[in-house]
Formats: C-alpha cells, structure tokens, sequence
C-alpha cells in the first residue's frame, strides 16, 4: 500500500524503530497516530516532528488494555477522518535468564504486550480496515520469533505467535482489500532492554558493542515502509536476520547451536 496520504496508526512511537517510523511516514505525507505507554517519550516524538507535527496525534494507552484498545479507532477516526494502516511494533523483552527462573509476572507482561497487544489492536481496527479501498496491518515480529535465543524463551514464544497470527491473518484476508505483512528485525540499535526494565550487566553490554552488527533504527524503518509499499508478505530487516532465516531452513538446530554460541554467555552462570 503507498503510504502518501495514508493515516497509519503505530503502536510504539514514543521509541526507538516506532519513532522512526512515525517521522518516516510523515515524510513520506501519511498522517500517524502514534501510540505509547510512555507519555514523555511522545512527546519527544512530537517534537522530533518538527513542521510535519501538524499531521500527527498521539495517543497514551498501553495496549495491553483491552478496553482502550477498543476505544482507540473511534478517537482516531474522529481525528483524521479514517484508518488506512496499523503498525503493531509495540515491543518488550524479558530478563535475560532461563526459563526456570523466569517468574510468571515476567511471563505474563511478555506475552500480553507483544502477543495480546498486538491481537488487541488488531481485532479493534480490522473492521475499519476492511471498510477502506485499500488498507493494511504490519506486525513486527523478530528473528527471536523463528529462531531460539537463550534467555529469551519467552519473548520469542511470543514473538513466534506473532508470526502465526500474523500469516494466518493474512491467508484470511485473501481476496479483500487488507494487505498484510510480518516483519522479522534482526539486532537494532534501540533502548529496548532500559525500555523494558531490563537491566543489562558490564559484560551484556560488551557483547552489545561486539561482534553483533545492530542496524540504525531510521535504517530498519526505511526497509519496513518499502516493505509495506510493495505489500511484502514478509521483511527481514538486517544482514543477522537474512543470515540466520537462510541457516535455519536449512538446518534449524545448527541455527539454533549458532546462536547459542554467540548468546550463551549473556545468561546467568
Ligand atoms: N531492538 C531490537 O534489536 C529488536 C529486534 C527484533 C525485534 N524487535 C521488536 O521491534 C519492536 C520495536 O522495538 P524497539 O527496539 O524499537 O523498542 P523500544 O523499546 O525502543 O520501543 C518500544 C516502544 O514500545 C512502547 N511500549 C512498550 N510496552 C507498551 C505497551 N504495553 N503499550 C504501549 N506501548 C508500549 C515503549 O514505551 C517504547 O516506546 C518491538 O516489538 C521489538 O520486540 C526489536
């Protein structure tokens, strides 16, 4: 779907590849409504928006909140007119530790941000959506989602539902007007982990600023929107993502070695 002219909403605008992709596609002359718990992080945006901030709303909910989810198209809708696009990119991460000593308040938050808040705002703006000429939903799942990462079982359990949802909802959506696709981030250079309350030691910084290639979030945006544009079914942002879906459709558990090679010293001894 192009994007001129398009009002998109985007979960997650107050941060990292969610900013970035509210000021692209205001760029590009789409109107946005950026959505985030964090109130101080939209404003940032806003402001980050400069002269295109005219076509920009935002909205403080969390999207594990089903009832504000609900509420959301209508004030959208009542804002720019219609819905033409959603970007569920709202993301958390969890505790880089074992499964066994994961508790279940950590669990919960995981799957109801990134599966049940990403199915919530799905469900609220669907019917809008197919009510439109042409319209469109992008999930953004990760490679955690098609590969295992040590330490973040949860988050790619999560994260692989994502994908499912999102194939499914696409295979459903044949024959109308709603395009749909999934996208598969590599490591991107955000503040995901402070933004999810992860707290990251000397030596998970080390391995941050070593051999992992992270993308430039403004980068990962730009290779969502297109995309978007061409209505791609799926996107993998970043070489590490590309590499590693190749590896794995040939030979999952050697995938899967790999990364725990690269990955293992981030838990806990
Ligand atoms: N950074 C990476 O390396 C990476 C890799 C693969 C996938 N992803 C995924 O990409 C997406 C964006 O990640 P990012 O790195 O830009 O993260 P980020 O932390 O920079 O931004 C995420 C934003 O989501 C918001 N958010 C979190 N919980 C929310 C909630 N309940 N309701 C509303 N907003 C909420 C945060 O406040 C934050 O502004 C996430 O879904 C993430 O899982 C990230």
């Amino acid at each position: 779907m192009k994007l001129q002219k398009k009002i998109v909403v985007v979960t997650g605008g107050g941060n990292g590849m969610g900013r970035e992709l509210v000021l692209a596609l205001l760029s590009k002359g789409a109107s946005v409504a950026a959505v985030d718990i964090n109130a101080a992080a939209l404003q940032e945006t806003v402001e980050l928006a400069g002269m295109n901030r005219a076509n920009l709303a935002t909205y403080t909910v969390n999207i594990t909140d089903r009832a504000l989810v609900d509420a959301l198209p209508e004030q959208v809708i009542s804002r720019f007119g219609a819905v033409d696009g959603i970007i569920n990119n709202a993301g958390i991460i969890q505790p880089f530790v074992r499964l066994k000593d994961l508790d279940y308040a950590a669990i919960d938050r995981v799957m109801n941000v990134n599966l049940f808040g990403t199915l919530y705002m799905t469900k609220a703006f669907l019917p809008h959506l197919l009510a439109r000429p042409e319209a469109h939903i992008t999930n953004i799942s990760s490679m955690g989602g098609f590969l295992p990462v040590p330490g973040q079982t949860i988050y790619g359990a999560a994260k692989a539902a994502v994908k499912l949802l999102t194939e499914g909802l696409n295979s459903e959506l044949l024959g109308t007007n709603v395009r749909v696709t999934v996208v598969f981030p590599g490591a991107i250079g955000t503040n995901i982990a402070g933004n999810s309350g992860v707290v990251i030691d000397n030596q998970q910084e080390k391995l941050r600023e070593g051999p992992i290639k992270v993308l430039a979030p403004g980068k990962a945006a730009q290779i969502i929107i297109e995309g978007i544009e061409q209505n791609r079914y799926r996107v993998l942002v970043g070489s590490d993502a590309t590499l590693m879906d190749a590896v794995y459709r040939l030979n999952p558990q050697r995938a899967a070695r790999f990364i725990y090679n690269q990955m293992s010293s981030l838990l806990p001894k």
